[in-house]
């Protein structure tokens, strides 16, 4: 069989601008916003860069590496750099059978049967137990995704065909409600905004992702600023940059700092097999962490870009912004609406065409994940892989959408799971994904990964993915022994070789991120750390 090889990047900077696609979505746009405006602004905003710098880059760079080292999918590379079966997922393997048992005598039956399923797995699997687990995230995030694409492509329509015309909030939220209460409208948009997607990784890696996202990313920002400029310049925009960057320590509580924490990972696109799947294409001759870097600094510049252009707007046009998620589909309509001079339908419809861009480039790395998936296990055409997920994942994507439309449960699906997990609640089958996917999926993702890299693939292996730059680290002491990098070769020129920037990566993702991501993940499922 004749091996074929496997495509590359054409250049860093169609890496960096096709992860920043992925990284920058409705996370920047939408949530960070209203997020930072519930938590005290900019105390909030501090928290969250100490996060993005401190946890969100050490795991994009283990990710980033592990892609690259493998050049595989998330499945396949986790199972080839594990050798071994090693000892640690079989530790790992038990404690889930653990878990299981507590779970099945606390009558929580369906979890713990999803728990002994997962155990099976990791017994059997090791290591890439979590590749396969993280790509499943991936597919299921896409499903709802594409639903909430779907509803921004119509209002770029609706705002160009004059229909956004409202001038308050009431009437914009009815708006709101009519669309979304008409499952066939929601599905059509959702199947067009997944078909957007596909075209965009048809034609491969080189043509396809990296040939849009030089011409999308660029354009997203240009639009971001166009929209900040409008907005800081209407009469009575301070308050809104006042309101959105003062910071206000005392309204920073513990669940904002873990909310910061669990943001950063959404923000990045971690620990749902992007980073792993696109680092997959680069080359060798590449930097992995100026990549990183830029990344993250282009991410979080669209975020605070993106407050700085909708609050002052909010506040000059007379609105609440404490309205939280339903800020973008229901305050900004009316927002847009009374600009002064008219020409609020066409910010409007800019705006919405922002956003658009923004949730595309996002779709589509989720996309890939499950396309690079298919062709290097199956060895599928690449055609093929697309138009299977399409309809898989399209089809799945109907269950969000006709949940939405309805804000109330799926008849049957809602009492299937109500009867397996017991505590289903109130939460709808959006509501649900989201939730599940957000705070039990990716932190598990995450934190299994960092454990890989740190204690299994170990970060001296990893560190020479990394080669920030080639030479030997003299010094010896304790730092460079629990990072990892005892006697390791990697610095030509550094003078001081105390704590440098590989050293404080190795404490990082061994202990740090660990230790951090589970205390976030034990508080978000409800255990109470004091
Ligand atoms: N990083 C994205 C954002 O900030 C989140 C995301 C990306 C979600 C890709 C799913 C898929 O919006
Ligand atoms: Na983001």
């Amino acid at each position: 069989m004749e091996v074929k090889k496997r495509e590359n990047w054409g250049s860093t900077l169609g890496f960096v601008l096709a992860i920043a696609g992925s990284a920058i979505g409705l996370g920047n746009v939408w949530k960070f916003p209203y997020i930072t405006g519930q938590n005290g602004g900019g105390a909030f905003v501090l928290v969250y860069l100490f996060c993005i710098f401190l946890l969100g880059m050490p795991i994009m760079l283990c990710e980033m590496a592990i892609g690259r080292k493998t050049r595989q999918n998330p499945y396949g590379a986790f199972r080839m750099l594990e050798v071994r079966r090693s000892r640690l997922s079989k530790v790992l393997g038990w404690l889930l059978i653990g878990m299981g048992l507590v779970m099945l005598c606390s009558g929580k039956w369906g979890f713990a049967l999803l728990t002994f399923a997962a155990s099976a797995l990791v017994l059997k699997l090791g290591f890439a137990a979590v590749g396969l687990f993280s790509l499943f995230a991936a597919m299921l995030i896409l499903s709802y995704y594409s639903v909430i694409g779907g509803w921004i492509v119509e209002y770029v329509y609706k705002a160009f065909s004059g229909q956004l015309n409202v001038p308050d909030v009431e009437s914009a939220e009815k708006l709101f409600s009519d669309f979304i209460g008409n499952p066939m409208q929601v599905t059509r948009w959702h199947l067009l905004f997944l078909g957007l997607a596909a075209l965009m990784i048809w034609c491969g890696i080189r043509n396809g992702i990296e040939r849009w996202s030089k011409i999308l990313m660029p354009t997203l920002f240009f639009l971001l600023v166009a929209l900040l400029l409008r907005g800081v310049t209407l009469s009575g925009a301070s308050k809104g940059v006042a309101f959105f960057l003062t910071p206000d320590f005392s309204k920073l509580t513990a669940a904002g700092a873990l909310e910061a924490l669990g943001h950063a990972f959404y923000t990045l696109s971690l620990g749902m097999a992007i980073t792993i799947t696109y680092g997959s294409y680069l080359g060798r001759d590449k930097n992995i962490f100026t990549s990183a870097l830029w990344v993250v600094l282009l991410d979080t510049g669209a975020a605070l870009l993106a407050g700085l252009a909708i609050f002052p707007a909010v506040f000059a046009m007379g609105f609440d912004p404490s309205d939280g998620p339903s800020l973008i589909f229901k305050v900004l309509p009316a927002t847009f609406y009374n600009f002064p001079g008219g020409f609020g339908w066409l910010w409007a419809g800019l705006f919405f065409l922002m956003l658009t861009i923004a949730a595309l480039t996002s779709a589509a790395s989720l996309f890939e994940c499950g396309v690079t998936f298919l062709i290097d296990q199956l060895g599928l055409k690449r055609s093929v892989a697309v138009i299977l997920c399409y309809v898989g994942i399209g089809g799945f994507g109907v269950l969000t959408s006709v949940s939405c439309a309805t804000w109330e449960h799926l008849p049957g699906v809602h009492g299937v799971l109500e009867y397996v997990f017991g505590e289903v609640k109130s939460k709808n089958w959006f509501v649900l994904l989201d939730y599940v996917t957000s705070n039990w999926m990716l932190p598990l993702s995450g934190l299994f990964t960092a454990i890989f890299v740190g204690w299994v693939w170990t970060t001296r292996k990893a560190g020479r993915e990394l080669r920030i730059s080639a030479g030997s680290l003299v010094d010896e002491n304790l730092i460079t022994y629990l990072s990892g990098f005892r006697g390791e070769p990697l610095y030509r020129s550094s003078r001081n070789h105390g704590l440098t920037v590989m050293t404080l990566w190795g404490l990082l993702v061994r202990f740090v991120a660990p230790v951090v991501i589970l205390a976030l993940f034990l508080q978000s499922i409800g255990v109470n750390l004091g």
